[in-house]
């Protein structure tokens, strides 16, 4: 039976703008799935997005739409990025869909009438943000021991799955499996938390605090906790469990994670498995982390690297190249854009570019753009041909261990002989005699030869620039017809085959363009496009003056566009102690549905205006820019009608 591979990303929380982290993971599960296809194998690679919860509900609470609208609109940012990035990933799973859904229950229920599920009344420690439950040992400095953030002290009856029972197994299953977990940094980590009592796992959460959730199928008062949910996505896809089973794609060859979601990898989703009577996976693999510059990523920093303005400014395979090849996979990462541009000009274009560049070029003068037939042999071809078969052997070796820079450097290593392998040759003296003309021939077929093999291996990091590498040679072929078997003999390039110079694939970024990108990055990085437009300070006032403005949180109970107006939306607000009509000057920036149920900011004592004829009772406070408009809010929840100072 042909091999089956398969491969998972996280499902990534719906809620979050795609970055360069989320496009990390991603792009290293389809590498390796393309390689994986590339063998011959049947592959499955899965990605989707993580859509329950408490964010995703307060997110949609807050913009006025259902928590379903909400999901339906913000999954698709990452469809779409994913798209732009050539990404092959054979589903997309969105924890909302039916056949997810029916799944989670089917496996709660038969785990509840096994006793493995239980009531309970739990004391303890609460994280909002993080929805999880921590005992008072767990807390950091009485804080979060994940996030950092305050916990709230709850006492609440839920349900419990006995995760505890399953400590020793486990840590013996990871001891007996040295490639279970990876790296094997990440393996003691999670060997020392196993150290400690593993505790049961609160798998429900009250209705009446959080309802966008699975309901559990033997209580309707509680909804499923999200992880719990979540993790299922990795099975439920292929059915349930009988199918799951017969699918042929479990276990799951990897899954890709990020280091901070170990713990619910790791033990969970094992834990889970082992209950459910289902093998655990063969791989769970913990990436590092990326910073920008050296600094943790978040919007509140305007650092966090847009993945679509990487892709406009510098391609998407140069972007795929970077991720995997500057960092190795498991260890942190720092993202600058001087480290993008030297590998750009380094490895891209001095080296893979300039060997396309030349052997095209050599090849259009000396016969016309034909490949020419190999005449006389020489001694520097077999090095050349010796280095493809350690190469390619190591090349699959490493895709084992998922070790993508070190795959690179191999592959270098190979394109670095062919370099070498043409100034060692000098075709350009060669072209100078009769006698010269008879080995030119071989060392331009030669050097034509070692870019295909190159655009084959190279194929599942840089799809599209792989393709248009293979268009220049004349191959009409693509590399997914052709597979890694058609690497495994030199000579497989047809001679008299017409090859085209086209677009130069990697142009270098000379320093002067080098320079512009960077401070252009520098700017965005400090948020100093978001600073230059601020007016100068105006006249001080005193405190007096200040507290005689009377601002006012309200609610938006009705939106309306002015017809005649490009700017001026009507609004109902509530602020407490009466209803208010308002006119605002918003209406570039937000669509009138948008805004209902949002709470603002009113200037609640200034004198009524009339705006196009309707009367204004107050004015909503937003912060604007020449781009933008954006209305002031909270970060939490206020009564109406509170002051604001
Ligand atoms: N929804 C959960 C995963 C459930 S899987 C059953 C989740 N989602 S997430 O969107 O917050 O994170 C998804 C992945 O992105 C995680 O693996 C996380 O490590 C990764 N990253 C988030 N920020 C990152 C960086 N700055 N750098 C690298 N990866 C990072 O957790």
């Amino acid at each position: 039976m042909t091999e089956r591979f398969y491969i998972t990303t996280p499902i990534y929380y719906v809620n979050d703008v795609p970055h360069i982290g989320h496009a990390y993971t991603t792009i290293a599960a389809d590498v390796s799935a393309r390689y994986h296809r590339l063998k011959g194998e049947e592959v499955y690679f899965l990605t989707g997005t993580d859509e329950h919860g408490q964010k995703v509900q307060e997110a949609a609470v807050k913009r006025g739409v259902t928590p379903q609208q909400h999901v339906d609109e913000l999954h698709v940012r990452f469809k779409e990025l994913w798209q732009r990035f050539d990404i092959s990933n054979s589903d997309f799973i969105r924890t909302t869909e039916d056949h997810h859904k029916k799944v989670v229950r089917t496996i709660l229920q038969d785990l509840y009438d096994r006793g493995e599920i239980y009531q309970d009344t739990y004391e303890g420690w609460y994280c909002t943000p993080c929805e999880r439950f921590f005992t008072e040992k767990d807390l950091k400095e009485g804080n979060c021991p994940d996030c950092g953030r305050k916990v709230e002290q709850i006492k609440e009856t839920n349900y419990f799955f006995k995760m505890s029972q399953h400590q020793d197994w486990l840590i013996d299953h990871i001891n007996t499996n040295p490639t279970f977990v990876r790296p094997e940094s990440r393996k003691n980590e999670i060997l020392g938390f196993l150290k400690k009592p593993l505790n049961d796992l609160c798998i429900s959460r009250p209705k009446a605090r959080l309802s966008w959730g699975i309901p559990l199928p033997f209580d309707d008062q509680y909804v499923t906790y999200v992880w719990f949910d979540a993790l299922i996505n990795y099975i439920s896809i292929h059915g349930q469990v009988p199918q799951i089973k017969s699918s042929g794609y479990w276990p799951a060859s990897h899954h890709l994670i990020g280091k901070d979601i170990l713990t619910t990898h790791s033990v969970y989703w094992s834990t889970m498995l082992k209950a459910i009577g289902l093998e655990l996976p063969k791989n769970i693999f913990a990436h590092g982390w990326w910073t920008v510059n050296g600094q943790k990523m978040s919007k509140s920093l305007f650092n966090v690297v847009e993945p679509n303005k990487l892709i406009d400014q510098f391609g998407v395979d140069v972007i795929r190249y970077f991720l995997l090849r500057e960092v190795p996979f498991g260890l942190d990462g720092d993202f600058s854009h001087k480290a993008l541009i030297g590998r750009i000009n380094s490895d891209l274009a001095n080296n893979l570019g300039n060997l396309l560049n030349r052997t095209l070029n050599m090849i259009k003068k000396y016969y016309d753009g034909v490949i020419p037939e190999p005449g006389e042999n020489g001694p520097e071809d077999e090095p050349l041909k010796a280095k493809i078969k350690t190469v390619t052997s190591e090349v699959d070796r490493l895709f084992d261990e998922l070790a993508f820079n070190k795959i690179l450097m191999q592959i270098w290593g190979f394109l670095d002989s062919a370099n070498t392998y043409i100034n060692d040759t000098a075709p350009w003296n060669l072209a100078k005699s009769d006698e010269g003309k008879k080995r030119l021939s071989t060392v331009l077929y030669n050097a034509a030869e070692a870019i295909r093999i190159a655009s084959v291996l190279l194929q599942p990091f840089m799809p599209s620039s792989c393709d248009k590498m293979r268009g220049q040679l004349g191959i009409s072929t693509s590399v997914e017809q052709d597979g890694l078997a058609s690497i495994q003999n030199w000579g497989a390039l047809k001679a008299g085959t017409q090859t085209e110079t086209g677009d130069q694939l990697f142009p270098r970024i000379e320093e002067k363009e080098a320079k512009k990108i960077m401070e252009e990055a520098e700017k965005d990085a400090i948020g100093e496009d978001t600073a230059v437009n601020v007016d100068p300070i105006a006249e001080q006032v005193t405190i007096e003056d200040f507290m005689k403005l009377d601002f006012r949180t309200g609610v938006i109970l009705e939106a309306e566009k002015i017809k005649k107006s490009k700017k001026l939306i009507k609004l109902k607000v509530d602020i407490g102690i009466e209803q208010r009509q308002v006119v605002a000057g918003i209406a570039e920036a937000y669509e009138a549905e948008q805004l209902i149920g949002r709470t603002i900011v009113l200037v609640a004592n200034l004198k009524p205006a009339k705006l196009m004829g309707i009367e204004s009772q107050g004015m909503v406070l937003a912060g604007s820019d020449p781009d933008k408009i954006v209305l002031a809010g909270f970060d939490q929840e206020l009564p109406k009608g509170s002051r604001v100072k």
